[in-house]
């Protein structure tokens, strides 16, 4: 057991986040309605960004999750002219080619429509599966993350992707079209065993052989150094196995998922906030991603649902002791000091081997702060999932 004498996150807490957050949204709401929070905060303050991004869908997933927590009728008008907005950007395929129609969707569209009957949520996510399941290739059975197909320099996965699949199992259940949860079927099964490691840290980004669909090589985009576990990778990872555990029921999933969860918070520092890396910890002068906390929190209360009762108190108590570090020290609690939920998180950190942009370090990002809510609103209740 680690952190053993972490205190847990009070139901009190909980309550307060909420209703914080929803205050936070509802004053938002005026400047981010016909536009999108932008991925990252600057100074502590998103920008208003047009829905181009990969990340547009987590803006619109707080408006939902307050709804669910207040009501008020504003933030479901807000959200259905969002949703007009995610059908336009399909049907005009506005930035599309990738693929996150999951992180778009889902926390979108699908939960729109889950929650108020929405038909447009509903055609928007069915042709958002159809564009995600495009990108499948039978040789090598993943679906390419990245960049135009069929090009040896994109011909991989990434491990963000387990959270793109929900989208394809609602669509099966949604249209009858088992299509859509055979791809998805084959792409974790390729995920998972190839971009977790021996020791259960994970690879963010995977090759395979165009000619053969053999495993290549792993490979880091916004991790410090290849070998290394990228947090909001290993995060991703972990709330990936509890959703493969959750739409296939393949028991070995429960035991990786065991293990990514173990390693994640074996390579925690003291406050179990990761660095953006988890080859830093305590000491080391470098950002933390608070997002990934949340990230991880939520996929181990998902978990908990179908583990026996003693693992299910074991991860049910790190996630409550995860979230009221992440309550007390990180998340927002003045509206002068931002108009977002979490601080410290790490978008896209440089580093001698990060491939990507340098971007929103050290500041709110919008998944970090959807993460926040749904793990907060997951304490609360019995909540029925956007993914
Ligand atoms: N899915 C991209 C990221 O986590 O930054």
């Amino acid at each position: 057991m680690y952190f053993e004498d972490m205190p847990v996150i009070s139901a009190e807490e909980i309550g307060e986040g909420l209703r914080f957050a929803a205050r936070q949204v509802l004053r938002n709401l005026p400047e981010f309605t016909q536009q999108f929070q932008k991925a990252y905060s600057e100074g502590g303050f998103y920008r208003p960004t047009p829905n181009r991004d990969w990340t547009t869908g987590f803006w619109t997933g707080e408006i939902w999750l307050a709804y669910e927590y207040c009501g008020d009728e504003r933030l479901r008008r807000a959200g259905d002219i969002q949703i007009d907005s995610f059908l336009e950007r399909i049907d005009q395929k506005i930035e599309v080619d990738h693929h996150d129609m999951g992180f778009l969707y889902s926390p979108s569209c699908v939960a729109g429509y889950k929650l108020t009957g929405n038909p447009k949520g509903r055609e928007a996510a069915v042709k958002a599966a159809d564009q995600l399941i495009s990108r499948y290739h039978p040789v090598g059975e993943f679906i390419q993350a990245w960049g135009p197909m069929n090009a040896p320099e994109n011909y991989r996965l990434i491990i963000d992707c387990l959270l793109n699949l929900p989208l394809l199992y609602w669509a099966s259940e949604e249209t009858g079209d088992e299509k859509y949860r055979e791809i998805a079927e084959k792409h974790i099964h390729t995920a998972v065993k190839n971009v977790i490691r021996e020791d259960f840290s994970t690879w963010h980004t995977f090759f395979f052989d165009m000619e053969t669909g053999a495993p290549d090589h792993g490979a880091t985009c916004q991790g410090y150094r290849d070998g290394s576990a990228w947090a909001r990778g290993q995060a991703w990872g972990i709330y990936g196995c509890a959703l493969a555990y959750k739409y296939t029921g393949r028991k070995e999933y429960i035991s990786v998922f065991k293990g990514v969860t173990d390693y994640f918070l074996a390579h925690l520092p003291k406050d179990m906030v990761p660095f953006w890396d988890l080859e830093f910890t305590d000491g080391d002068d470098q950002p933390r991603d608070s997002s990934s906390a949340s990230i991880a929190a939520c996929g181990m209360l998902e978990m908990v649902k179908y583990m026996e009762k003693e693992d299910a108190g074991i991860y049910r108590k790190y996630a409550m002791q995860i979230m009221k570090s992440v309550y007390d020290r990180y998340a927002v609690k003045d509206f002068a000091v931002s108009n977002g939920l979490v601080l410290h998180s790490t978008y896209s950190n440089r580093s001698p081997y990060n491939t990507c942009n340098h971007c929103g370090v050290d500041e709110c990002n919008i998944w970090g702060d959807y993460f926040y809510m749904e793990a907060l609103t997951r304490l609360q209740k019995d909540w029925i999932l956007y993914w």
